[in-house]
């Protein structure tokens, strides 16, 4: 076992890799192909989102013509994954001012804070989602200081929110590239929830991107994805997008995690992040911590990959980051199926901290992170 989780990776005997080019070649037969996915887009119409409930078994689109509609699709899940939030938050903001029917600036801008209320009470531990809809005001102000014309401060929204999206499929490249080079070739690589393009505008992702990133380096790569209890993001949509992307994907329970990495089947661990603290303290979806803790263990390298919009500087360490509480009913059920008895209560925080020790590096979209982050991660945004 290797003393330094920091260190080289590449030690696996690539077990998934050579095992996975026939379920590969399977999953190519039973019709699902095209690469480019596309999670969040703008139209003429409204915000076209895929509904992420529903995969893998539905590829369905929803096309989503309000601000409210778009705040009830990042509460219920339609669309999730920080910087998915976030892009989908600015569209949201830019198609409810759209449609807003005030003749003058100051109604205008009582409408606008409306609605970015709304939009911040939609899930509180992604700091993408109040990235953008700061990022949204700051456009609110400079239009409205440049003129008092309600249609052109409404373009000026329109188009900061397509910025946005477009940012975020240029970031997510960029982490792909840096994370990329710290990715041997025939590398395992695990990963926890989704961090991929569904998880963001499209395209590459976060934790995904690394993957992506590392393939299109030309290094062959293998990826082995938690299930993600309780809402299945791993086994769902990591399965699905990673499949869809040929790129080799086996799928295990949570509890698995610490079996195959003894039996020295995974390289490096990548995962997303929905804050990452001052110090390097990353919240990501929950069972992430217990994976980090496994990775030091077996002398493994956890990376955090995720833009630096998902810093948040006014943070300083992870215990200030709040911690989503979803339904219990998604742990005491699958879909209508309860798998508890009644009545048996259940907790299900959304989110854990992994604390800065147990992280190799942070990869974002303007370099690698190390420790120590509080320097390291400032030196970042900040550039
Ligand atoms: O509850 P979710 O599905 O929104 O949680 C998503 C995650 O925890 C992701 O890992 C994180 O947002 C990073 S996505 C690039």
């Amino acid at each position: 076992m290797r003393a330094d989780p920091v260190g080289a990776v590449g030690r696996s005997e690539h077990f998934y890799f050579e095992e996975r080019a026939a379920t590969r070649a399977n999953f190519s037969a039973r019709g699902v192909s095209g690469r480019m996915i596309k999670t969040v887009e703008w139209t003429e119409e409204g915000v076209r989102m895929i509904d992420q409930r529903r995969l893998p078994n539905e590829e369905k689109y929803l096309m989503l013509r309000s601000c409210d509609e778009v705040a009830e699709a990042i509460r219920t899940m339609v669309v999730r994954g920080a910087p998915a939030i976030g892009v989908a938050a600015a569209m949201g903001l830019a198609v409810g001012m759209k449609q807003a029917v005030a003749t003058n600036v100051a109604d205008l801008s009582y409408d606008f804070d409306f609605m970015c209320g709304m939009m911040s009470a939609t899930r509180p531990t992604a700091v993408n989602l109040f990235w953008a809809i700061e990022r949204m005001r700051e456009r609110f102000r400079r239009a409205c200081s440049e003129t008092d014309d309600v249609e052109e401060i409404k373009r000026a929204l329109v188009s900061e929110a397509k910025q946005i999206f477009e940012d975020d499929i240029a970031a997510n490249r960029a982490l792909g590239r840096f994370g990329g080079e710290l990715i041997p070739d025939g590398a395992t690589i695990l990963t926890h929830c989704n961090a991929g393009a569904l998880a963001t505008a499209g395209d590459y992702g976060t934790a995904l991107g690394v993957v992506r990133g590392a393939r299109d380096a030309g290094k062959r790569v293998a990826v082995i994805a938690d299930e993600t209890r309780p809402f299945l993001q791993g086994a769902r949509l990591t399965a699905w997008e990673l499949a869809k992307d040929e790129i080799p994907v086996t799928v295990i329970t949570d509890n698995m995690a610490g079996h195959v990495m003894k039996q020295g089947k995974v390289d490096a661990v990548v995962v997303g992040a929905d804050r990452i603290a001052a110090n390097g303290d990353a919240a990501n979806k929950i069972g992430t911590y217990m994976v980090a803790v496994l990775a030091r263990e077996h002398s493994i390298p956890f990376y955090v990959a995720a833009p630096v919009s998902t810093v948040d500087l006014n943070v300083s360490t992870g215990e200030q980051i709040p911690i989503e509480e979803r339904d219990a009913r998604e742990v005491t059920h699958l879909r209508d199926q309860p798998l508890t008895p009644a009545g048996v209560p259940a907790h299900n925080p959304a989110f854990d901290v992994t604390p800065n020790g147990l992280i190799a590096a942070i990869i974002t979209d303007k370099g690698v992170a190390r420790q120590p982050y509080t320097a390291s991660l400032k030196k970042l945004v900040e550039s």
